[in-house]
């Protein structure tokens, strides 16, 4: 497996600050030179200090608009991030007998399953290791599949962050009694974490979107994380308002 030791700071990817918290031992939260917080490895900062170059969080800072470098080597020789294209995969599947639902067309989980699938082969391939999934959304089901259809199921990782990562899917389905071109009939989108051998997260390296077409799939992922954070604080703080007042609908 390879070593991800000098990851950019979790900020310097463009993520979200408002769910900052305190990064699980040997990792702190630390301020960096420019004011803004950013994550290190207090160790290895340490370590580094008499380097002329800063510390290792700076050197492998990377912004969104700079990340047409695919930078994937510090000096050192470690890698910092991988390119969108390094982990996207494309899985495909018959449908048969035995994947309809009442309708006779294919059943809504059989895809969900799929998908599950590839985008956990994606998130395994980019973070190096296993990956669990946190969340689906935006799970659009477009047409109906049918027995015979060869379903492909396309999947890249959008976004990262500490530890999660987004990963878009597009599912296609080619007529089994058609020679026209696969048409798309869903698409969804994943939030897988990158765990450790007790389960806990682990960091992920920063994905390199390659194409203008990266970049505003990285974009537009950022937009729904916030959203998604947004929306667990809301939730939050009204259950918290109702318990204060005494609100029990347990
Ligand atoms: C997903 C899981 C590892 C998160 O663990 P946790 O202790 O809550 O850890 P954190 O709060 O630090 O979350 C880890 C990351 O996942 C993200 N995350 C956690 N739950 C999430 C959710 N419901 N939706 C989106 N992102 C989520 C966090 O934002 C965080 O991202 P970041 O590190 O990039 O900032 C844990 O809840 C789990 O093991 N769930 C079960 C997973 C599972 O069994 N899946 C099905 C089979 S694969």
């Amino acid at each position: 497996m390879q070593s991800y030791g000098a990851l950019p700071p979790h900020t310097a990817s463009g993520h979200d600050h408002s769910d900052l918290h305190e990064w699980k031992q040997p990792f702190r939260m630390v301020s960096g030179g420019s004011g803004e917080t950013c994550v290190t490895d207090l160790r290895k900062r340490r370590d580094q200090s008499h380097d002329p170059r800063g510390t290792g969080a700076a050197r492998a800072r990377l912004r969104l608009d700079s990340m047409t470098e695919l930078v994937t080597d510090t000096p050192e020789g470690e890698a910092v991030g991988k390119p969108t294209s390094v982990s996207r995969i494309t899985l495909s599947h018959i449908m048969t007998a035995g994947d309809t639902n009442l309708l006779g067309t294919v059943h809504g989980g059989v895809i969900m399953k799929l998908v599950d699938d590839a985008a956990g082969a994606v998130a395994g391939r980019h973070s190096g290791g296993p990956a669990v999934t946190a969340s689906m959304d935006e799970m659009a089901f477009l047409e109906p599949v049918r027995i015979g259809d060869l379903v492909h199921v396309r999947a890249q990782v959008n976004w990262t962050g500490r530890s999660s990562m987004e990963v878009g899917v597009r599912v296609l389905a080619e007529r089994w009694n058609e020679s026209s071109p696969a048409q798309q009939v869903g698409s969804a989108y994943l939030v897988f974490a990158a765990v450790d051998e007790q389960g806990k997260p682990r960091r992920v390296p920063p994905v390199l979107p390659e194409t203008e077409r990266d970049k505003r799939r990285y974009q537009e992922a950022q937009i729904r994380r916030t959203h998604r954070l947004a929306r667990r604080r809301a939730i939050m703080e009204l259950r918290e308002r109702r318990a204060a007042e005494g609100l029990d609908d347990a």
